[in-house]
């Protein structure tokens, strides 16, 4: 358990220079950033770089007003339009659908800040690469669009006429994570909330509450302090269940908490969360946290001890109906509402970590989740800088969703060739998640081959290193016609459960025709049918997420009048109107239940 403190304390990141993420902002006093905010779209970033290609003093970041006419400012925020934040700038103007680049973000506030506090700027995400200034001061910066983000401005900030300026720049790099290439929309911005919080000057920085490995009654954790007074008698309450266990924390601020207890245990069928507050003598949270245990055993899972067959679909973060970045509530019951219609107990989230409400909502709807970090296609797997930052988003993805008994496997990447520097690179990933979190399985979405017409293999190397197998195949698609499923036999070099990550088709909602003909709902439903009766042989299946729950835009998918950009495999038209496979899929899934 210590040593897990080091981990948590040693993790490099970009926010070296502050502390790590506040794991919990509800019950927190938070001030809400969102609205409206001035940008200036910057192609040439010509707001952080001189004509030298210098980065500049004298920035946008400065927020600079004319103060005389001789004066020479060739920006201004106050006059410039506005985007919304959380919100994509893609679908907010047409200027900028298809833009990557630099986008300064202004949003100018008043804080009274109470004495004995200290505030943080929270930032639920921002793609791609974000530098952040405050009051013309420079705070720190984040890469990675899909993981959340803070830095303390308790020095910095003043009672009136705050300005927090923040350059966000989506330009995809061969060295980033993701790299050049992906199938979907690269959507920039500030996506996600933006937010202050105010914490007492010594308070509950971050805690695990969890059910330890393979128990059901061992809660097993640790809780963290940051500030001060780090040495303080520390209570978990959980009072349905009469909780109230009492630590001390070290000199670090760092306490273990195990206790039995005799929870109702959280699942699909019945999702409970429990009221938990840790209180210290100078500060109190409040969470809502589900116990439930998920484990292996040869090729099954286990849920609470259990065998469970994963009922999945895949999900992009694309917004239900309107389109652009997903970030609200509602967008989450809506996609997850959609999931439960199809009869689905579990969903992939790819191929990035969704915004905190489809995780929270998942834990009360009682859906599994499969969370993921964008480790996609061909990264460079011989950089290190490339490795660090997968390592970040992977930290920081865990570090916000530890507490969510939803969430029962991680994956470090989708689709990825096989080699030695990308065996090594994995492996590293899948040790650091086991380092961060030692009670939920990890996983990957791989690749099969053929070792004769009818045979398909399991057997790609990173399998030693992973508790679930996830295999993405397009049988039916991209791989043949839909009925060469029928003649396909599975085999895996592992005594491991699979979860068939992504299969399916592409299919315009509305459009009609023969199931032999391409991009009909018919050629979809037939593939859907053949696929179904092909998984329902394979011996060693614990679980499936076809692609994908709703059409999503993709640059990759200019076929006009069909795709028009967008990737037509979803079960729901970008328009939330079902195809024809939605149903055949949603038999299938009731016929599994019963
Ligand atoms: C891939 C990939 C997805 C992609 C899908 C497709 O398998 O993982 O991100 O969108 O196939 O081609 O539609």
């Amino acid at each position: 358990m210590k040593l897990l403190l080091l981990i948590f304390l040693l993790v490099p990141s970009v926010q070296a220079q502050q502390i790590g993420l506040i794991a919990n902002t509800d019950g927190r006093k938070t001030v809400s950033l969102n609205g409206q905010w001035q940008t200036i779209v910057d192609p040439y970033e010509s707001g952080y770089y001189n004509y030298r290609y210098q980065p500049s003093d004298n920035g946008y970041f400065k927020n600079a007003k004319p103060k005389s006419k001789t004066d020479l400012i060739e920006y201004d925020f106050d006059s410039s339009a506005t985007l919304n934040v959380p919100g994509d700038w893609n679908t907010q103007s047409d200027q900028l659908f298809f833009y990557e680049g630099t986008v300064w973000y202004k949003k100018s506030f008043d804080y009274q800040r109470k004495p004995d506090t200290r505030v943080f700027v929270y930032f639920g995400a921002a793609n791609y690469f974000a530098d952040v200034y405050l009051n013309g001061e420079k705070i720190g910066q984040h890469e990675g669009g899909f993981t959340p983000f803070n830095f303390e401005i308790t020095k910095l900030v003043r009672d009136t006429g705050n300005f927090l300026v923040v350059k966000v720049d989506n330009k995809r790099r061969l060295d980033a994570v993701p790299t050049l290439m992906t199938d979907w929309w690269n959507y920039g911005g500030l996506t996600r909330e933006v937010k202050l919080i105010e914490t007492p000057s010594t308070f509950v920085h971050d805690y695990l509450i969890q059910l330890q490995k393979g128990s059901r009654q061992r809660v097993s954790g640790w809780v963290k302090l940051a500030g001060q007074k780090l040495n303080q008698r520390i209570t978990v309450r959980i009072p349905e269940v009469g909780i109230n266990k009492t630590v001390n924390t070290d000199a670090r601020g760092f306490a273990e908490v195990d206790f039995n207890a005799d929870l109702k245990l959280w699942s699909p069928e019945s999702p409970k969360l429990y009221d938990v507050t840790i209180e210290a003598a100078t500060d109190q949270v409040r969470d809502q946290i589900g116990f439930r245990s998920i484990e292996t055993k040869g090729t099954d899972i286990l849920l609470n001890g259990r065998p469970i067959f994963l009922r999945g679909v895949c999900i992009h973060e694309e917004a239900p109906l309107r389109g652009g970045r997903a970030y609200s509530r509602e967008d989450a019951r809506t996609l997850l509402g959609w999931a439960k219609e199809l009869g689905a107990n579990f969903v992939r989230l790819a191929h990035y970590p969704h915004n905190e409400f489809m995780i929270r909502e998942a834990d009360r709807m009682g859906i599994l989740v499969w969370s993921e970090i964008p480790v996609y296609w061909t990264i460079q797997w011989e950089n290190a800088a490339t490795l660090e930052n997968a390592r970040n988003q992977l930290g920081e993805m865990i570090a916000r969703d530890k507490n969510r008994a939803a969430v029962v496997i991680w994956s470090v990447a989708n689709e990825t060739p096989l080699s030695d520097a990308r065996l090594t690179f994995l492996k590293n990933l899948i040790s650091h998640a086991r380092s961060l979190d030692a009670t939920r399985l990890m996983s990957a979405a791989m690749e099969r081959h053929y070792i004769n017409d009818t045979t398909q293999m399991i057997d790609d190397p990173l399998g030693e290193y992973l508790d679930v197998l996830g295999c993405n195949e397009y049988v039916g698609w991209y791989d043949g016609l839909p009925e060469k499923a029928d003649r396909l036999e599975w085999r895996s070099k592992y005594q491991k459960p699979l979860v068939m990550s992504e299969f399916g088709g592409d299919a315009l909602f509305g459009h009609h025709g023969d199931a032999g003909a391409r991009w009909t709902e018919e050629h979809q439903e037939s593939i859907y049918q053949h696929q179904i009766a092909m998984l329902k042989k394979i011996p060693f299946l614990r679980g499936t997420s076809p692609w994908i729950l709703t059409d999503f835009r993709s640059p990759r998918r200019p076929l006009p009048n069909i795709q028009d950009y967008w990737n037509r495999k979803g079960l729901i038209s970008n328009r939330g109107e079902k195809k024809k496979a939605f149903y055949v899929l949603q038999q299938w899934y009731r016929d599994l239940q019963h």
